[in-house]
């Protein structure tokens, strides 16, 4: 069976495989696009809609759209309702996550069940905990979790064993986070030397700057101040990330923006674009520097390479002062894709292993699929992958600590941080899953990933507290109650798109009935109630 790669993003999603000529492909989705916006509508009780309709749905009904749940994974606190029925982040990533797989069943006509997902490196305990939850609930099977910079690192070197040592630096700045991180390459080895980032700064912060020079010049020409009206700022919203994406292009746009009666034709430049956001740039470029210096007190005399991640890295200014800052002329590869794509390649890696250590030649049948020599085959096999090295742990914390060169005895990759640069909200959450670790007492977090998934989660999942906080601006009290769904052609779809409607059931299982049990959720009988067969479409 096919296994997939999937990057679920804070702003776009992405899923990948293998085909018969060992290339990666990235899946499209029903309406032809490679990444889908990690947005959920919630239109009415038992559907949701997913991706780029979704978002756009922000503009009119707000309260039901729920984006960047990937920020609140691992929150035990974190908890939504719409039309009377509570989601989790991992219920929510859960409808994103089988949108994927349908529209990868579609289009390879084949079942989708074995799934590598990529989280950010900075992800602690709990947060990846979420995220395999989040694949269970979806009904997959997470054959493991991998860290988006090794996942790009793989995707760059593809197969191919890397002769000598190779360091790579991976300049990853997507819709909220930003990260960089050293990786080292030495054959069929893929380590992480030292990573960095900030959890707090994302193309959304580019968009601010752009929201605030788009509504000042307004006000200039108006006299009007339309900052207080929702829909407009909406809007200017939407505006402003277009603007920004067309820059990347262009070297000047220009917009009409109406409100109460008044227009104003705005023009921003690409130079004015970088003015605004210099500052934003700037703070990418220290993180940068510091991450190489951080490499280099752990030996690494040379950055080889250095890969752009992330949307954002479509601005061109961007390669600019990497290369000013490094020397060195940034790869500018399939930056939204090569996530997704590494993961594909990973999740075939560990099949092909799985498969090698059988008797019955499982090896050479992955080899024989791929049209790859046995040799070939055996290098796949041999890829070894070290992920984390979290922010501010030593190097010995990330070394393997079994047998060596055995990747799930690196256990330094599963030894997650208690926190992380910026703030992350759920860092607390492990702390104390660290402390433990670090004062000798049972390393519980690595225990989990060392092979009890299915307890850890369920433990894990059993502390959570449904009764939580609910994000304030889209949960006032009944908000999301009695709403009545906004007339279909809000999404502009046509009938063509009726195609992209097919049925995908997330909220039955045994994972979701452990959510359900966390929730007190039980049929009469004492047999647990499963709540919230939804039906997503794009
Ligand atoms: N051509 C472009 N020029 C500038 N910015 C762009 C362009 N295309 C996309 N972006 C921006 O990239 C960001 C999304 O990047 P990406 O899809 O890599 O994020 P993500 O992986 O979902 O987020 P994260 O890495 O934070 O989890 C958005 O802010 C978007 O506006
Ligand atoms: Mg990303």
């Amino acid at each position: 069976m096919t296994p997939f790669g999937i990057d679920l993003g804070t702003t776009n999603s992405c899923i990948a495989y293998v085909d018969e000529s060992g290339r990666p492909v990235v899946v499209k989705n029903a309406l032809g696009e490679e990444t889908t916006p990690s947005a959920v509508y919630f239109e009415r009780a038992g559907h949701a809609v997913i991706g780029s309709a979704a978002r756009n749905s922000a503009l009119l009904a707000p309260h039901l759209v729920v984006q960047s749940i990937k920020r609140q994974m691992g929150r035990p606190d974190a908890e939504y309702t719409f039309h009377g029925e509570r989601f989790t982040p991992e219920k929510i990533s859960a409808l994103l996550l089988r949108r994927l797989a349908v529209d990868a069943e579609r289009q390879t006509a084949g079942p989708v069940r074995d799934v590598v997902i990529t989280v950010p490196a900075y992800f602690g305990v709990a947060e990846r905990e979420a995220t395999r939850r989040a694949g269970r609930i979806a009904g997959l099977n997470v054959v493991d979790l991998l860290d988006e910079p090794v996942a790009a690192a793989l995707s760059r070197l593809r197969r191919q064993p890397v002769p000598g040592v190779r360091h790579l630096l991976v300049y990853d700045l997507g819709g909220g986070t930003f990260d960089t991180t050293v990786i080292e390459a030495s054959g069929q080895d893929i380590r992480v030397v030292c990573t960095d980032g900030d959890l707090r700064l994302g193309g959304t912060d580019w968009d601010e700057r752009i929201i605030a020079f788009l509504t000042a010049a307004f006000t200039e020409q108006t006299g009007l101040d339309p900052t207080a009206d929702e829909h407009f700022m909406q809007e200017v919203r939407i505006t402003a990330e277009q603007l920004k994406k067309e820059l990347s292009s262009t070297v000047s746009r220009h917009r009409n923006l109406r409100f109460a009666g008044a227009v104003a034709r705005v023009e921003l430049s690409r130079q004015r674009l970088e003015e605004l956001t210099a500052d934003l740039l700037d703070r990418t470029m220290e993180i940068t520097a510091r991450t190489v210096e951080k490499a280099r007190a752990a030996g690494v005399d040379r950055i080889d390479e250095v890969l752009l991640v992330g949307g954002m890295t479509k601005m061109p200014v961007i390669a600019e002062r990497l290369e000013e800052l490094l020397g060195l002329r940034p790869h500018r590869h399939e930056r939204d894709l090569a996530v997704a794509r590494g993961a594909a390649l990973f999740a075939l890696t560990r099949q092909a292993r799985t498969a090698g250590g059988r008797s019955d030649g499982g090896a050479e049948e992955v080899a024989d699929r791929l049209g790859i020599t046995a040799a070939e085959g055996d290098a796949l096999v041999a890829r070894r992958v070290a992920g984390v090295l979290p922010p501010g742990h030593r190097d010995e914390d990330r070394r393997p600590q079994g047998s060596a060169g055995d990747d799930r005895s690196a256990a330094g990759a599963k030894l997650h941080p208690p926190s992380a640069p910026g703030g992350h909200p759920a860092a607390d959450q492990h702390r104390s899953d660290h402390h433990r670790h670090r004062s000798g007492q049972p390393a519980r977090g690595r225990d989990r990933d060392l092979g009890t998934e299915e307890s850890g989660q369920l433990d894990r999942t059993g502390r959570q507290h449904p009764g939580g906080l609910r994000p304030a601006s889209r949960l006032a009290p009944g908000a999301a109650e009695g709403h009545s769904p906004p007339a279909r052609d809000l999404h502009g779809r046509d009938r063509s798109a009726d195609r992209a409607r097919q049925r995908t059931d997330v909220g039955q299982g045994d994972a979701v009935r452990a959510a359900d049990r966390r929730h007190g959720r039980r049929r009469r009988g004492g047999r647990p109630r499963v709540r919230g067969r939804y039906r997503t479409t794009l």
